[in-house]
This record gives C-alpha cells, structure tokens and sequence, in this order.
C-alpha cells in the first residue's frame, strides 16, 4: 500500500522498550511509528526511538502531582498536534483515567503478559505458576476503562516448563510478545482503513 496511507501511530512507554523496537523492527507497511512518548524521564526507549529517527517526548507525570487528567491532556494535546490515529502501550505504568480512554476509544490498544482474562494486573508469570498452569502467554486488546479487559486483537500462547521460574517466563513471554505485537498493530491500521 501507498506510503501515504499509513496511519499513525504513537507508542506510549514508561521503561526500557523491547516492544516498541519490535515494533519499529517490523514491516510498517499500514502504519508508521511517528512518536514515542515517555512518561519516565530516561526511559531505555527512548534512545531506541531515537536510533530508529523518530520523534520522542517526555511528558513525566510527576511533573502533574494527583492530578492525571491534567498529565493525560498534555499527552492528549501532543498525539493531536501530530495527527496521531493510533496510540499503542508498551509497557506503560500509568493506568489511564476515563477521559483519555474514551478520547481514544477504538484506537487504543494494549499488550499485557498473560492469556488475559487470566492474570490481569501485575506478578502474571509468578501468579501462573503458582496456579499450576501448563500454558501462558500474551495478549493484545483494545483499552477500556476496566483494566487490562477489551476485545482481544491477538493472543499467543506458550507451554510452562518444568523448573521455569517468574524470570524463565518472563523471558520467553517477553519474546512472543514481540512477534504478536506487530500484526496486531496491522490489524487494527487496516481496520481503521
Ligand atoms: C511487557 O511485558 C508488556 O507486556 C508489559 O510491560 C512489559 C514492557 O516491556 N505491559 P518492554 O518495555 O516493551 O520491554
């Protein structure tokens, strides 16, 4: 498809960005990461952003106190000003008030570290083993005010082995995640066509 019809996509992250590199790694045929917003001032992501020649802003919540819709409009302002259509997490440490998931209602989308409905939250890997669980994985979901729920655009799955630990998962987990997250994305461009 035409270049010009990519849609645009900002990546919101908090820490180091493994999945927004798979996301800038893969082929962005329908969309095009145009902005990389930190809400941690350091964040490893933001050099990988950077490398890739796309633009980055740090917008630190701290900087807003109590007040997170303030922080969220100043996001908000940011992903309009730069016509942005699509606004991925990836590893974003800020739970979302209603005002800006309903702002970006449909376009938002999440990649959470569990077969989601299980495990949402946080510990998902150390929570699935000691349930005894044999399989785990990732999902991506649209973003709705309840957290980590929202039609699913992708899961993938994967086996507990004996003898894995939290850290063993993690690190596997962590690897689907990044062959997930970029169809994902793909999907929702194209269905926004
Ligand atoms: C990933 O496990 C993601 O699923 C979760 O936070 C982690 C972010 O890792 N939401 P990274 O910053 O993309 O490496």
């Amino acid at each position: 498809m035409p270049i010009a019809t990519r849609r645009r996509v900002a990546v919101l992250i908090s820490g180091r960005g493994s999945n927004l590199r798979a996301l800038l790694e893969a082929k962005q045929d329908d969309y095009e990461i145009a902005l990389v917003i930190s809400n941690r001032p350091g964040a490893g992501g933001i050099e990988i952003a950077r490398a890739a020649g796309v633009e980055t802003l740090t917008i630190d919540h701290k900087s807003y106190g109590k007040n997170r819709e303030a922080f969220e409009r100043a996001m908000d302002a940011a992903l309009r000003e730069r016509n942005i259509e699509i606004v991925a997490l990836a590893g974003f440490m800020r739970v979302l008030t209603p005002y800006f998931v309903r702002a970006w209602e449909g376009k938002l989308i999440n990649i959470h570290p569990s077969l989601l409905p299980k495990y949402p939250g946080v510990d998902t890997h150390a929570r699935a083993l000691a349930a005894g669980d044999v399989m785990h994985g990732c999902t991506v979901h649209l973003v709705v005010e309840e957290v980590d729920a929202g039609e699913f655009l992708g899961q993938a799955r994967l086996a507990i082995l004996p003898g894995d630990t939290p850290e063993t998962l993690a690190a596997r987990v962590l690897e689907l995640e990044h062959s997930l997250y970029p169809p994902c994305l793909v999907r929702l461009a194209f269905s926004l066509r």
